[in-house]
């Protein structure tokens, strides 16, 4: 019976000590899965550093690289490209003006109102559709043809329809793309970005090929003004608000204009304009540092894309692409730990993850994580994500978010350097920062990232602050515009029409 005893309790011994190691080498198993998913974000973070002293370095770089722009053709990644526009609405223009815009994730279509009186709501109608995908890969033809319909279909119902192909119409083409301007109303397209890939568009004059298309339709409309989106969204900035000096595109891409002196522009020495100042187009898209914080994923993202060692800035800040970096890093995150469980196909697929699905996850704030659980779910096919992994989903949306927003605060602060808006002109002669005046200075921002996304907002603002001071940043305004780079777009035409 003693045996019989002793050997039932070696036996429980043994079962416990087995189910203990067993426990035992779970948790350490699990703590080290942890651990290794831990160390990306940890490596994530490192390398998306944009510490105060980076970004002031980033604002430099910005600067120089604005001055070599302007200096010679080629001479920087930043363009500089001249735009022509050397005069900015100012509320006298008057008439029934049209707009296309073409460029972001929607085309749309304008009529704006104008009343020759300046006014603080541009009378206006939209339409917005999305671009079919085959459109942006087929040729020009398919292209203009698609534009100039869906201007037919909107004039076509104005009043009963029967002037579709009587009256003149003065149109703005909102391109939203690097073109070399010949003048306000042609240019050349030099390169596609987001996506699009017409080869034979490349080299083109854009404005003529719309203006031939227009013709085919049968539509009696003259192009008359052929600008950039921000330049549009400049040009309505300034209607509404005369301190406006640059404008902004945060959205599918990103780029910046801002009014230049003309004898600062050496590359356009002996062109003839009537103000002394030009708006100049950056395509900051295209900017590049070796202080600008990069990753392995961006690294990738690039080889990757269609158009490597290029638009570096606008990958690591835009809509297009800031989904696509957090897709990397959790499929990283898989490859190392089953936090995700097994690996689903789905995570190698490119740009699979929209960067408003990114957005939403970020700024989830239900306790248990709800939305991040069920885009994960929809998007990647991986269920029942403890919570524990869905808030590291959190942090990885939150550090490319912030890096982002910090970058496009920084390449902000370097066009106020250059045109001595910063707050730093004035340091001589004993002078604190805080004693200058620094005057009012509005920059006008448009796009759906920056638009719809409180917290990349909040984290532009936030650098802003850090970079300038307080007292400097509160004369910096940023004034979001709706439509503007359309509605824009027709102010120039009205502008610039003969
Ligand atoms: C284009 C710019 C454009 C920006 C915002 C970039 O990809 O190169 O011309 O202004 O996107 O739409």
């Amino acid at each position: 019976m003693g045996r019989v005893v002793v050997g039932v309790a070696v036996t429980v011994a043994v079962a416990t000590c087995a189910v203990a190691a067993l426990v035992v080498g779970r948790r350490v198993r699990s703590r080290r899965k942890w651990k290794r998913v831990a160390n990306v974000v940890r490596e994530l973070e490192e390398g998306c550093d944009t510490r105060v002293g980076r970004l002031r370095q980033v604002v430099d770089a910005m600067a120089v690289e604005m001055h070599a722009g302007l200096a010679s053709e080629g001479g920087s990644k930043l363009k500089m490209l001249l735009t022509f526009v050397d005069k900015l609405p100012n509320g006298t223009e008057r008439g029934t003006y049209y707009a296309l815009h073409l460029g972001g994730t929607n085309f749309r279509v304008l009529r704006v109102q104008l009343s020759g009186q300046p006014s603080s709501d541009l009378e206006h109608e939209v339409e917005r559709q999305p671009i079919p995908e085959n459109v942006m890969t087929s040729t020009s033809q398919d292209l203009f043809d698609f534009i100039a319909s869906s201007l037919k279909d909107f004039i076509a119902k104005e009043g009963d329809g029967s002037n579709i192909s009587k009256d003149t119409r003065e149109l703005g083409f909102t391109f939203s793309f690097p073109v070399k301007q010949m003048s306000v109303s042609s240019g050349i397209l030099i390169k596609w970005t987001k996506g699009f890939s017409i080869v034979d568009m490349v080299g083109r004059d854009v404005a003529a090929c719309l203006q031939e298309a227009l013709t085919r339709k049968g539509l009696h409309v003259r192009v008359a003004a052929l600008v950039n989106d921000t330049v549009g969204t400049l040009a309505v900035g300034h209607y509404h608000d005369p301190d406006t000096v640059a404008a902004i595109i945060i959205g599918t891409g990103t780029n910046a204009c801002y009014l230049e002196r003309v004898d600062a522009i050496i590359k356009c020495q002996g062109l003839l304009m009537t103000s002394g100042r030009m708006v100049v187009n950056m395509e900051w898209g295209n900017f590049w540092s070796s202080h600008l914080p990069r990753t392995s994923y961006d690294i990738d993202l690039d080889a990757e894309s269609p158009n490597p060692n290029d638009q570096g800035f606008e990958k690591m800040i835009s809509g297009m692409y800031l989904g696509d970096i957090v897709r990397r890093v959790i499929l990283r995150m898989t490859l190392e730990s089953d936090i995700f469980g097994p690996i689903s196909p789905k995570l190698s697929m490119p740009f699979i993850l929209r960067t408003p699905l990114m957005a939403a996850m970020h700024e989830d704030n239900s306790p248990d994580l709800r939305e991040v659980a069920r885009i994960l779910n929809d998007i990647f096919e991986i269920p029942d994500v403890p919570l524990k992994a869905r808030k590291i989903v959190v942090k990885v949306c939150d550090v490319v978010t912030r890096r982002a927003a910090r970058l496009a605060a920084a390449g902000i602060v370097g066009i106020l350097k250059k045109i001595g808006r910063d707050g730093s002109g004035g340091i001589t002669g004993g002078r604190s920062r805080s004693d200058m005046k620094m005057k009012r200075t509005v920059v006008a921002i448009e796009g759906g990232l920056y638009s719809k996304y409180t917290l990349f907002r909040e984290y532009l603002r936030e650098a802003l602050n850090e970079i300038l001071g307080e007292d400097i940043a509160k004369h910096v305004i940023l004034k979001v515009t709706q439509d503007g780079s359309g509605i824009g777009a027709a102010l120039l035409a009205a502008s610039y029409s003969s």
